[in-house]
């Protein structure tokens, strides 16, 4: 932290604040305000935190011009090229790569906390067969805290890794089985025997009347899409897990009002919206249209997994995507999907686009994805399942190190208040 600071002054009353400067390892500079509403009795204003720091992190670092992801530090290029999920959960948890042994200790403590108590399995019968899958995701969940509440101390270090690990371990499964419920079919348990990603593809696609055998395309392709999505710095669900979590209420529960968070469209909904709408433009005849609708301001019509509030280039995890699309598709055999072509020719068209080019609108995360894992078989309303399965990382990284911290409070922000002012009650009887 520097001894640098600004000064602010009162246009009325004269007097002058001095704002400290704290600076970071890399990236912008803040200016400490806690003690501006007491000194000088304003707020500041900034609706959708677009230019608020709420807390110190170590975790990620985006670079939103230059289009740089860090994860603890590593470029998520590299980590996309040479690592694998598990291992990037255990990175991101305790900021360090894993030597042979940690690497094989917390992927045995995964592999063997996949199950979920048999009473959670039976919630999956109060919901329709048509229920969103992340409906189901976020209520069964929340209800994990019913299980676990007794014995869970967030001021206990152990109690948080155990906390880390049940949710990483356990999301997977409760995700097939929400996929399952909307399926009619039996319930796959998790198998030991299977890596994380293998796990997940056995329990989403496995049915008791034959045998299945993973294909290492889609699980490799799923373990790459989950590094990618393992976690964004200070995006709107992990920011909802860090204000729900600050109350001090279960771990369980705040990761559950980040799931509702990220289903939002405007979120990590993309990814399934996204594919409606390629569906929806139908044909490379049809793409002006869409993109003359995306830039009317009287069109609610926006181009799905176009924009970034913090990157204002191309995201990089959309660029690694984009490459990958063709290497799966390629691999499943479905090299000329229609889908990935008017995609790749609608991202042309935009970018030539005046309208993109000045408001610096790239393809990001949600562009690509849900391609990638329709052509996996999986369906739409599974996408932002995917993306919560991989985010749940992120969420109770931040909300450990949140917990650890001893200066962190109660979220509480205030308003800029333009209600009535005060007035008297008037009784029924005396009103028009
Ligand atoms: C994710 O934060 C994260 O890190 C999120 C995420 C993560 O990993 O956690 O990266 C994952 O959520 C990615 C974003 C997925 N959402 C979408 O793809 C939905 C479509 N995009 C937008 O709705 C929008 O771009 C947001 C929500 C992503 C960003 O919204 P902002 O930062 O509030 O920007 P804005 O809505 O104020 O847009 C700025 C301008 C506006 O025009 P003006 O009012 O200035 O004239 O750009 C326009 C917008 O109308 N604009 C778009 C557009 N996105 C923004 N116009 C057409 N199509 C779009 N997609």
């Amino acid at each position: 932290m520097s001894d640098k600071h600004y000064t602010l002054t009162d246009p009325e009353s004269g007097s002058v604040l001095e704002l400290k400067r704290y600076d970071p390892t890399i990236g912008p500079s803040v200016l400490d305000v806690t003690k501006l509403y007491g000194s000088q009795g304003v707020f500041t204003y900034d609706p959708g935190f677009a230019a608020t720091a709420c807390c110190t992190s170590d975790v990620t670092y985006i670079d939103g011009e230059k289009g740089v992801l860090l994860y603890r530090g590593y470029p998520i290029e590299q980590l996309a090229e040479k690592s694998t999920y598990i291992e990037v959960c255990y990175l991101l948890l305790h900021g360090e790569l894993p030597n042979k042994t940690e690497l094989a200790n917390f992927e045995e403590s995964i592999r063997t906390h996949t199950m979920i108590n048999e009473s959670l399995l039976r919630f999956f019968n109060g919901f329709h067969y048509d229920a969103h899958p992340m409906a189901m995701m976020s209520g069964v969940v929340g209800s994990m805290s019913a299980f676990y509440h007794d014995s869970t101390d967030i001021h206990n270090p152990e109690h948080r890794d155990i906390v880390a690990h049940r949710l990483i371990a356990k999301i997977p499964t409760i995700a097939a089985a929400a996929y399952k419920h909307t399926l009619g079919q039996p319930f796959v348990y998790p198998a030991n025997d299977l890596d994380y990603c293998g796990n997940l593809l056995s329990m989403f696609f496995a049915v008791p009347a034959e045998e299945y055998e993973v294909d290492r395309v889609a699980a490799e392709a799923i373990d790459l899409l989950f590094i990618l999505h393992a976690d964004h710095e200070q995006n709107c669900s992990t920011s909802t897990v860090r204000m729900a979590g600050s109350s001090g209420t279960s771990p369980y529960s705040a990761i559950a009002a980040g799931i509702s968070a990220l289903w939002g469209p405007a979120h990590g909904g993309a990814n399934e919206a996204v594919i409606n709408m390629l569906e929806k433009v139908g044909s490379v005849d049809h793409i002006n249209e869409y993109v003359a609708r995306a830039k009317d301001k009287d069109d609610p019509f926006r181009l799905m997994g176009f924009g970034h509030r913090v990157y204002k280039s191309y995201d990089p995890r959309a660029a690694i995507i984009r490459k990958m699309c063709h290497k799966v598709l390629e691999g499943l055999g479905q090299q000329d999907n229609p889908l990935f072509e008017l995609a790749l020719r609608l991202e042309e068209i935009a970018l030539k686009d005046e309208y993109f080019i000045e408001k610096n609108l790239y393809p990001n995360v949600d562009f690509y994805s849900g391609i990638i894992y329709q052509a996996l078989g999986i369906p739409k309303s599974m996408f932002t399942v995917m993306f919560a399965i991989a985010r749940c990382v992120g969420w109770v990284t931040h909300w450990c190190e949140m917990v650890a911290d001893p200066t962190s409070r109660i979220g509480r922000p205030r308003q800029l208040y333009t209600g009535p002012t005060e007035r008297d009650y008037v009784s029924l009887k005396d009103r028009g």
